[in-house]
């Protein structure tokens, strides 16, 4: 029988960002698919909630308290993970955070925190796990856009998010072209809006939420759910071919 390219078995991942929202869809839908996956996030007691679900899972799944803006931090997780699984196939970079803010009063403070945790972080995270990627000659990473990677949004002064987002776009083709030769591949997600505790605020406004019906083809937001063929496909010798491309999972948002 052809073995279907979308299986994950034996697989080891490591999800950041999955004490919570799309972090923790994700680890679900490589957990389903058969991979072990270590979660990294700050709220020890919601990690522990995403890891207990995952075992129930059947993956061999670890919890690491971890901020991703801490580059000493960050290499004390992955070893941890690196001694656990003797190997990382897979790194889902999700942590992030988003401000509303109208540029023209945007505090310094909080333009840098969304640019170390949306931005930097997604880099000092892919250079560690990438030596060892580099090391075993195998690697998939799935960074995560939005579709303000590519297009910013009237009424919503997210002007820092924006361009954390659009930058991990390009951070994501660079990877893609100098990693390509280690048989890594580097692709990004970009999703619309879907309901999670960072969207909460802007979807619970009815005039947002007529926003989206005008903006968005398919007229409303997304289902968490609706983003695990994205991640299978990345994640997956499925997309053996594919590297540095971002896929948006966006009811059509950018189409137009
Ligand atoms: N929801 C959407 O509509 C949407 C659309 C496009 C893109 N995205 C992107 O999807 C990703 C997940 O967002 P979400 O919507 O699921 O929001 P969320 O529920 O607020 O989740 C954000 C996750 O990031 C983690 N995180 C934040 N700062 C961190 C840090 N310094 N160190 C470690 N972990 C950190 C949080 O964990 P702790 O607080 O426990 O550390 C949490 O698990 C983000 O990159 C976001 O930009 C979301």
């Amino acid at each position: 029988m052809k073995k279907n390219p979308f299986d994950l078995t034996g697989k080891s991942a490591i999800v950041t960002g999955a004490s919570s929202g799309l972090g923790k869809q994700f680890a679900i839908a490589l957990a389903e698919a058969g991979a072990n996956v270590a979660i990294f996030a700050r709220r020890k007691q919601k990690l522990e909630e995403t890891k207990e679900a995952l075992i129930a899972l059947g993956s061999d799944a670890i919890a690491v308290s971890c901020d991703v803006t801490d580059t000493k931090g960050i290499k004390k997780a992955i070893k941890e993970v690196e001694e656990k699984y003797g190997r990382i196939d897979i790194l889902v970079n999700n942590a992030g955070v988003a401000t509303v803010s109208p540029s023209e009063i945007h505090t310094d403070e909080e333009w840098n925190r969304v640019i170390n945790t949306n931005l930097n972080a997604v880099f000092f995270v892919a250079r560690e796990v990438g030596k060892i990627m580099i090391d075993q000659k195998y690697g998939k990473i799935i960074n995560i856009g939005s579709i303000h990677s590519n297009v910013a949004i009237p009424n919503l002064p997210i002007t820092a998010y924006c361009a954390s987002k659009g930058g991990v776009q390009m951070l994501t083709k660079a990877l893609a072209v100098e990693w390509a030769k280690h048989n890594i591949t580097v692709n990004a997600i970009g999703p619309s809006y879907f309901p999670t505790e960072m969207t909460d605020a802007a979807l619970t406004s009815p005039a947002f939420q007529e926003q989206i019906k005008a903006q968005c083809p398919i007229g409303r937001t997304g289902r968490p759910e609706e983003l695990d063929g994205a991640i299978l496909y990345f994640a997956s010798d499925a997309s053996s071919f594919t590297t540095g491309q971002l896929l948006s999972v966006d009811g059509g948002w950018t189409a137009i």
